[in-house]
C-alpha cells in the first residue's frame, strides 16, 4: 500500500475524452493540455497521415483529391479503428514528449454504446501507446465526476450528455451505474436536420459548418419571445448557383424537432426505468446535462417543461468527461477509503 501510494505520487495520470467531436487530455496537476477536434488527415490510398486534430479539421470538406480527412468516431461508433488508434498515439506522444519514469495511468471515457470490441480496442491502442493501467470507463459516469456531482452519496442523480454524436442518460448512485441508456444521436443530428430542412424548404445546398453556425448563432430549443435571424450563404439545388438567404430561430427550432424529441423521449424513458426511491431524489435534485450539444440555447428548459423534473446545464459542459475521467483515479481512492472505514465498523 504504502510502495503504491508513492509509485502513483511519481506517475502521470492522464484523463482522455475520445469523442465523436472532440479529443481532450488532462494530465493531473496540469489541466487540459489538448481539446482539438477528433479529426485526421491522411492521404489517400497509401493512409500515410498528414495532419491531426486542429490543423485536419480546417482541410474537412476542402481537401485537394488526394488527401481525405476523415472523422474516425463518427456517430459514436468507431468507423475507422487504425485511423483512432494512430490519432491517440498521436495526442499522447504530444503531451508526454519526454521519457517518463513511470508510465502513465490513463482513464478513458468512450459512449456507453460502443461495442466490448470496440471498448477492448480503445483499452489495447492506451496500452500501445505505452499506459501502465488503462481504465475505459463510460462517458456519463465520468461527466457526472466532471460536473462534481457526489455520485458517491446514497442519492440517485441523472446526468444526460449530449456529444456530437451520441447522447448518454444515466442515473447514477453509490459510484454506480443504476440505469443507462444510449443512442447515437447528438449535435452532428442537429447540424443534419437543419441542412435537410433548408435544402426541403428553400431549395438551398448548405455545408456543415453553416449549419452548425446557425445552430450556435440562432438556434434554440424552447419557443422564445425573441425570434433571431441570420443569412446564410449555400448552392441553388435547382440552379446550380450560389444564393444568400435569411433564416430565423423559429425556423431552426422546426428543424431540430425530430432529434430533439428524441432526446427528450430517452430522457423520459430513462426516468420511467429508474426505481422511485432513487427518482424522487431526482426530482429534488434535477438532472444535470453535460456535454457539447447541451449547449443549444433552451434544450435545459425544454427538458425541464416536457419531464416535471429542473434540469440545468453543468459549468464547462465541453470539459465535463475529460476532467471526470481525469479525476477518476482520485474519487476512486476516496471511496475505497471509505470502505475500509466501513468495513472496520
Ligand atoms: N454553443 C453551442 N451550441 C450548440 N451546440 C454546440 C455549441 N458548442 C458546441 N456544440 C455542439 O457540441 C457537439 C460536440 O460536443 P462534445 O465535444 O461534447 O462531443 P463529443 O464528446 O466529441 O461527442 P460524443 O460524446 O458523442 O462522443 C457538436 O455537435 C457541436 O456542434
Ligand atoms: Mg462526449
Amino acid at each position: 500500500m504504502a510502495f503504491g501510494s508513492l509509485f502513483n505520487a511519481f506517475s502521470t495520470d492522464l484523463g482522455i475524452d475520445l469523442g465523436t467531436c472532440n479529443t481532450l487530455v488532462y494530465i493531473r496537476g496540469k489541466g487540459i493540455v489538448i481539446d482539438e477536434p477528433s479529426v485526421v488527415a491522411v492521404e489517400r490510398g497509401t493512409k500515410r497521415v498528414v495532419a491531426v486534430g486542429e490543423d485536419a479539421r480546417r482541410m474537412l470538406w476542402k481537401t485537394p483529391g488526394d488527401i481525405i480527412a476523415i472523422r474516425p468516431l463518427r456517430d459514436g461508433v468507431i468507423a475507422d479503428l487504425e485511423t483512432t488508434e494512430k490519432m491517440v498515439r498521436y495526442f499522447i506522444a504530444k503531451v508526454l514528449r519526454r521519457r517518463w519514469l513511470v508510465k502513465p495511468r490513463m482513464v478513458i471515457g468512450v459512449p456507453s454504446c460502443i461495442t466490448e470490441v470496440e471498448r477492448r480496442a480503445v483499452e489495447e491502442s492506451a496500452y500501445k501507446v505505452g499506459a501502465r493501467e488503462v481504465k475505459v470507463i463510460e462517458e456519463s459516469l465520468a461527466a457526472a465526476i466532471g460536473a462534481r456531482i457526489p455520485i458517491y452519496e446514497p442519492a440517485g442523480h441523472m446526468v444526460c450528455d449530449v456529444g456530437g454524436g451520441t447522447s448518454e442518460i444515466s442515473v447514477i448512485s453509490l459510484g454506480g451505474m443504476v440505469v443507462t441508456n444510449a443512442i447515437r444521436l447528438g449535435g452532428d443530428e442537429f447540424d443534419e436536420a437543419i441542412i435537410k430542412h433548408v435544402r426541403t424548404v428553400h431549395n438551398l445546398i448548405i455545408g456543415e459548418g453553416t449549419s452548425e453556425e446557425l445552430k450556435r448563432t440562432i438556434g434554440n430549443a424552447a419557443p422564445d419571445k425573441k425570434i433571431e435571424t441570420m443569412e446564410i450563404k449555400g448552392t441553388d439545388a435547382i440552379t446550380g448557383l450560389p444564393r444568400r438567404l435569411e433564416i430565423d430561430s423559429v425556423e431552426v427550432r422546426e428543424a431540430l424537432q425530430e432529434p430533439i424529441t428524441a432526446i427528450v423521449e430517452e430522457i423520459k424513458r430513462t426516468l420511467g426505468q429508474t426505481p422511485p426511491e432513487l427518482a424522487a431524489d431526482i426530482v429534488e435534485r434535477g438532472i444535470v446535462m453535460t456535454g457539447g450539444g447541451s449547449l443549444l440555447k433552451g434544450l435545459d428548459h425544454l427538458v425541464s417543461n416536457e419531464t416535471g423534473v429542473p434540469c440545468f446545464r453543468a459549468e464547462d459542459p465541453l470539459n465535463c468527461v475529460v476532467l471526470g475521467a481525469g479525476m477518476f483515479f482520485e474519487h476512486e481512492k476516496g471511496m475505497n477509503d471509505h470502505h475500509h472505514i466501513y468495513n472496520k465498523l
